[in-house]
């Protein structure tokens, strides 16, 4: 791996190397992201103080504690690095007197629409150019049938301004994406709304929300339909109990880690203190399937979350055909599982991820032309990719990736850097501030340094 600059964060462009040894060591990702939106949320709808340890502190995390803030919510770090939120009731947050900018992030945008469709009071969601382009009317669909009104962007985009309602009016909604936040919104939204508000949910999908509400003390109850699909039922007018809360690392961050262990020669590491929900271990489970040297030790709960130490020795992968209901599991995780993909022996087949096209980029397009960029074969579908490995040979590099202000995508590329050739340039590393500060750091005291 090589900088082109001293100080990272001032780096743009970076070009990864492969380094000279494998990647060896212990180390810890930052808090989870999901829980890290939630956290802040459910505490600042709490009645008093809530303490959460372990709060990633990038950009999108903060992008929603600057809008609980600007709707009254009080959010403070103090020196040792815990959070500490002053909620202001189920009901109780204020008009914002600007815009609430949103930067980059999905999650802040769609689980706050939730939260205030059922408080009075109109706001205006703003964001960057890669958020400014990702659809909302998933989310202002169900929220209007509570009462909320919406006025959006064309195709139902952002800048969108919202009237929210007091009091809302409960709904049964069954999602028609597997998407947690979609079904977080609802639940959000329920919390001020008078009776029960129930999501339906076909395919599982992260349950952070399920478990903090509980937690929490929400009257939240999850059950199975005739169909097998899971029933989330919340009741209204809810009264939410501070919390402590302890953040676990984040496993879509540990991902890159990970993977990198396993298809750079040489490596052993071990990331400790990850999340491992079922709904979100997918890519443990895919790697392991391609023959990677993948054990979880110590496994353990911690604050109402199971997590692990995660320990990765370089592996002879194989190609591999994902199971398309297992997409949720590991949704986010797609971009860096193609790069041991495009490292592995042998034709791998991913099917069923339309929604990979409406993340922070079109993941599966922009992954295509990357990994064809520095010489790995690949074919897009309409809903996947299929990848030919080099059976662990290094990929060519070479080329310069374009990241489309998509965090995972730079960090994937990255990744598959540091088993190239000529190196892989990364056109832009800053999108990684949304949800890994210190990813750069972290790979170089793995040996990844330059
Ligand atoms: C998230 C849910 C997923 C995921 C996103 C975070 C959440 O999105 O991709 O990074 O915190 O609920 P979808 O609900 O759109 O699948």
């Amino acid at each position: 791996m090589h900088a082109a600059a001293a100080d990272d964060s001032q780096n743009v462009t970076m070009t990864f190397h492969a380094p000279g040894g494998g990647l060896k060591g212990v180390v810890s990702v930052p808090g989870d992201k999901s829980i890290s939106h939630r956290a802040l949320m459910f505490s600042a709808l709490a009645t008093g103080q809530s303490r959460i340890e372990g709060l990633l502190e990038g950009e999108d995390v903060l992008a929603t504690a600057a809008a609980l803030r600007a709707m009254g919510a009080r959010i403070e770090r103090d020196l040792d690095g815990v959070w500490h939120v002053d909620g202001v009731g189920v009901g109780g947050l204020l008009q914002p007197q600007q815009a609430l900018d949103m930067g980059n992030s999905g999650t802040s945008t769609r689980l706050l629409m939730g939260l205030l469709a059922s408080h009075e009071l109109t706001a205006t969601f703003i964001g960057d150019a890669s958020l400014s382009k990702r659809p909302m009317g998933r989310v202002t669909e169900p929220l209007s049938r509570m009462g909320a009104e919406f006025t959006a962007s064309p195709g139902g985009r952002l800048p969108l301004t919202m009237r929210g309602i007091v009091p809302a009016v409960p709904i049964d909604y069954r999602l028609p994406v597997a998407s947690a936040q979609v079904k977080s919104a609802i639940l959000l939204a329920g919390l001020n709304t008078p009776g029960i508000t129930r999501v339906i949910e076909p395919e599982p999908t992260r349950d952070h929300s399920e478990r903090m509400l509980l937690g929490f003390g929400a009257d939240l109850t999850i059950a199975r339909d005739e169909d097998g699909a899971r029933v989330i039922a919340i009741r209204g007018e809810a009264e939410l109990r501070p919390q402590h809360i302890v953040v676990p690392g984040d496993p879509s961050s540990a991902a890159f880690p990970l993977v990198a262990g396993l298809i750079v020669p040489g490596s052993d590491l071990t990331v400790t203190g990850v999340g491992i929900n079922e709904t979100r271990i997918g890519l443990v489970k895919l790697l392991s399937a391609m023959g990677g040297d993948i054990e979880l030790l110590n496994e353990r709960e911690e604050g109402g979350e199971p997590v692990a130490d995660i320990c990765v020795r370089a592996s002879r992968l194989h190609g591999v055909e994902n199971n398309p209901a297992d997409v949720p599991a590991m949704v986010d995780e797609f971009p860096v599982a193609f790069i041991a993909a495009a490292l592995a022996e042998g034709r791998s087949v991913f099917r069923g991820l339309h929604e990979l096209r409406v993340k922070e980029s079109d993941r599966i397009a922009v992954m295509a032309q990357g990994l064809r960029a520095i010489g790995g074969r690949v074919e897009e579908t309409e809903d996947g990719l299929v990848i030919d490995g080099t059976g662990g040979q290094p990929l060519a590099g070479g080329g310069s990736v374009a990241t489309h202000l998509d965090h995972r995508i730079a960090m994937s590329f990255a990744v598959a850097g540091l088993v190239s050739r000529e190196g892989v340039t990364i056109d832009d590393m800053r999108p990684v501030a949304t949800s890994f500060p210190g990813f750069v750091d972290l790979f170089r005291s793995l040996g990844a340094g330059a």
